[in-house]
């Protein structure tokens, strides 16, 4: 059976924080912004709205399932990623259970920080091929504004919050994730990391030059290889959806990749750097914009803290 992406579902924060709003907190420009990274405006949960990652997660999660037209009760497992988890334990991927019913699931979390989607994919595709489950959630749940430092002008004009899902279900054997490939290297940890993560003092830290020439080099890599492994080149892959960090990060690639903008999906613009939730929130708008169509080749790709990156190819 192939592992198809049945579902998917978003859940955005109202409040929007734009460029010109930066300007007036940090000592930043919307040019500056715009030009070094994309992004225009991002969303944000307020801190007082008592709502936390898996409220973002349980909301995008039952928007897909509604879209899959699968019950809660069908779902067989529950795998999340989020960087700002409610707590260090339970997973949030537990309480995202109990908030959306999915009572014979089991859930856990998974720590990749940005490439989560990526390796969550990967292992809802191997659940669903060794037949234990038939239905997958693979959610990014992230609140990154609690965790940002709002005087670091170098990080705090990137991210945003977001939940997004993905329901990735038993289905046509010629359709589905054909082939994922994971990467890591702890020895890059100190490039981008978040300590005292339930603490007033979390905070992220971030080498940017560091991490902007790993993405660059490592996605391009990991996209080739994946589809090496399948003998297929770049210029097969009909949509390339990344990870949505930096659009200087994503035309690099692409043109490492010598792929025409057209075949690569961009909604940094509007989003900021939403961690995990980026790869699945914008797969959704590429599906709602009418870039997705059946059997189109796609390639996922994110590169996070670990460092971690990967790449899972999907026959649409
Ligand atoms: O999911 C993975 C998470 N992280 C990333 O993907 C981030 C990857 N890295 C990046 O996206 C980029 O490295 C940044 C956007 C973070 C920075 O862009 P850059 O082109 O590498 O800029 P830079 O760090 O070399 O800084 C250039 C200048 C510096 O000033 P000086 O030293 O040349 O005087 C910075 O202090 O820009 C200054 N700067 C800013 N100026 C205005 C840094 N941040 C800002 C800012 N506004 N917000």
């Amino acid at each position: 059976m192939g592992a198809i992406i049945r579902g998917l579902g978003i859940c955005v924060p109202e409040n929007i924080l734009t460029n010109a709003e930066l300007e007036r907190m940090v000592e930043t420009s919307d040019e500056w912004i715009t030009t070094r990274t994309g992004i225009k405006e991002r969303h944000i949960l307020p801190k007082d709205s008592g709502l936390h990652a898996s409220d973002l997660g349980a909301a995008a999660a039952l928007s897909a399932l509604e879209k899959a037209g699968i019950k809660p009760e069908q779902v067989g497992a529950i795998i999340a990623g989020s960087v700002v988890p409610d707590k260090q334990f339970p997973a949030t991927a537990c309480f995202i259970q109990e908030k959306i019913g999915a009572k014979n699931a089991f859930a856990f979390d998974i720590t990749a920080a940005c490439a989560g989607f990526v390796y969550g994919v990967n292992l809802a595709s191997l659940l669903i091929d060794s037949g234990q489950c038939d239905n997958v959630l693979v959610i990014g749940a992230e609140v990154l504004s609690r965790v940002v430092d709002w005087t670091d002008r170098n990080t705090c004009i990137l991210f945003g919050d977001a939940g997004a899902a993905a329901l990735i279900s038993k289905g046509p054997k010629d359709r589905g994730v054909i082939r994922s490939l994971l990467r890591s290297d702890g020895g890059q940890a100190g490039i981008l990391y978040l300590d005292n993560i339930l603490s007033d003092k979390a905070t992220m830290r971030m080498d940017g030059k560091q991490v902007f020439k790993l993405a660059v080099s490592e996605v391009s890599k990991v996209v080739k290889d994946t589809l090496a492994l399948e003998n297929l080149l770049p210029k097969d892959v009909d949509l390339l959806v990344m990870h949505q960090a930096n659009i200087r990060i994503l035309t690099a690639i692409a043109e490492k990749l010598d792929l025409p903008e057209e075949k690569v999906m961009i909604n940094v613009n509007r989003y900021g750097n939403t961690s995990s939730a980026s790869i699945p929130l914008a797969l959704y708008e590429a599906e709602r914009d009418g870039r997705l169509k059946p059997g189109m080749l796609v390639a996922l790709a994110a590169v996070g803290g670990g460092m971690s990156w990967g790449c899972n190819l999907v026959r649409w």
